[in-house]
């Protein structure tokens, strides 16, 4: 077949940074484009830790993104964060999750969770109102290497996690690992996994050989080869378990390109593409509506959005940058070809 065309269901981004003022402004319009929802980071400075920042921060969001876009909003769980404040949000169609950042882990994490022990009362709370927790799997400690954070975290935390709240829906945010997809395929139903695309294109190697490239840095750091390998493998598994979830995370050219160079990849303007190039590498393009439009929806209890989006295998050159005002981005893949491209 050449120039084939794939129409599937409207898609969604079930995990994205969209920041807040002008970065907001700048970005939102990318996902919106794309995807109808999407669940929307609360690692903002300070971060979305009551209702009423969750509302506000909505108002701004659907602003910015204009009509025909939903933001599904996140607490920022904190220690000692009131469980009943969350299972409140959450029945009022405020919080659609809430979000563990071991504190330090990454971007915006300085006020997240010390100890998984001090928020036990707030996952009982979660778990109980049917609230989904979204994790960031890394562990903290000085003393294990960088590439090996999210392995250890499986063992520290994420087990102890899953056998204490067997009734806690979980997802394991942006997975970059073989043992990572293999614990979720393990565990029950409750417990899922979002995967970017950048973890399905790139390993370790796009960031360090022949200089440093500052634009393929984010947390959960890209792995080795043999791990990339795994979540394609799962990603394109057909596994209910496995979801898109972008984790596009901007940051400013000149905070990417520094001394001490910010995590995230901003893979907005052109993720569906970006998806859509792994699952035809794969041979998968018929999973590939499972992946982005309905996986997630099942595992939030969220109905499945109307409407399709088309794409087509057709040369799609990515921009070395985009402008917007004072602010320039690079976007994942600039100065590549994707071989996907929406038309419709
Ligand atoms: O690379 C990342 N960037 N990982 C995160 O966990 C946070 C994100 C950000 O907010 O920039
Ligand atoms: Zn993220």
């Amino acid at each position: 077949m050449t120039n084939p065309k794939l129409t599937i269901r409207r898609p969604d981004d079930w995990h994205v940074h969209l920041r807040d003022g002008a970065m907001l402004e700048a970005v939102a319009p990318y996902t919106a484009r794309q995807f109808a929802r999407a669940i929307v980071m609360p690692n903002l400075s300070p971060p979305i830790t009551t209702i009423d920042a969750a509302r506000a921060y909505r108002g701004r969001i659907e602003a910015a993104a204009g009509p025909g876009f939903t933001p599904l909003m996140v607490a920022y769980l904190t220690d000692g964060i009131d469980g009943a404040m969350l299972a409140e949000g959450h029945a009022a169609g405020v919080f659609t999750a809430a979000k563990l950042y071991p504190a330090h882990a990454t971007t915006g994490s300085a006020h997240g969770v010390t100890e998984v022990r001090h928020i036990h009362g707030a996952l009982a709370a979660m778990e109980q109102a049917g609230m989904p927790l979204l994790v960031h799997g890394e562990v903290t400690d000085h003393e294990v290497d960088v590439f090996d954070r999210e392995a250890v975290f499986i063992d520290r935390t994420m087990a102890g996690l899953v056998r204490d709240f067997p009734g806690l829906k979980i997802v394991f945010e942006h997975i970059t690992t073989e043992e990572a997809a293999q614990f979720v395929l393990a565990a029950g139903p409750n417990v899922a996994a979002t995967i970017t695309p950048q973890h399905l294109h790139i390993n370790r190697n796009a960031m360090l050989v022949g200089g440093i490239r500052p634009h393929a840095y984010c947390l959960p750091v890209a792995k080795r080869e043999k791990h990339r390998l795994a979540l394609r493998q799962a990603a394109t598994s057909g596994s209910p378990k496995f979801f898109l979830g972008t984790d596009s995370a901007p940051h400013r050219i000149e905070t990417k390109e520094a001394a001490c160079g910010c995590a995230g990849i901003f893979n907005a303007p052109f993720a569906l593409e970006s998806y859509a190039a792994v699952f035809d590498e794969e041979d998968a393009l018929d999973r590939l509506e499972a992946f982005a439009s309905e996986n997630g929806p099942r595992f939030y209890g969220l109905p499945f959005n109307e409407g399709t989006v088309t794409l087509a295998r057709a040369d799609n050159p990515i921009p070395e940058s985009f402008v917007t005002g004072d602010i320039e981005l690079v976007p994942f893949h600039a100065g590549e070809t994707l071989r996907w491209r929406i038309t419709g």
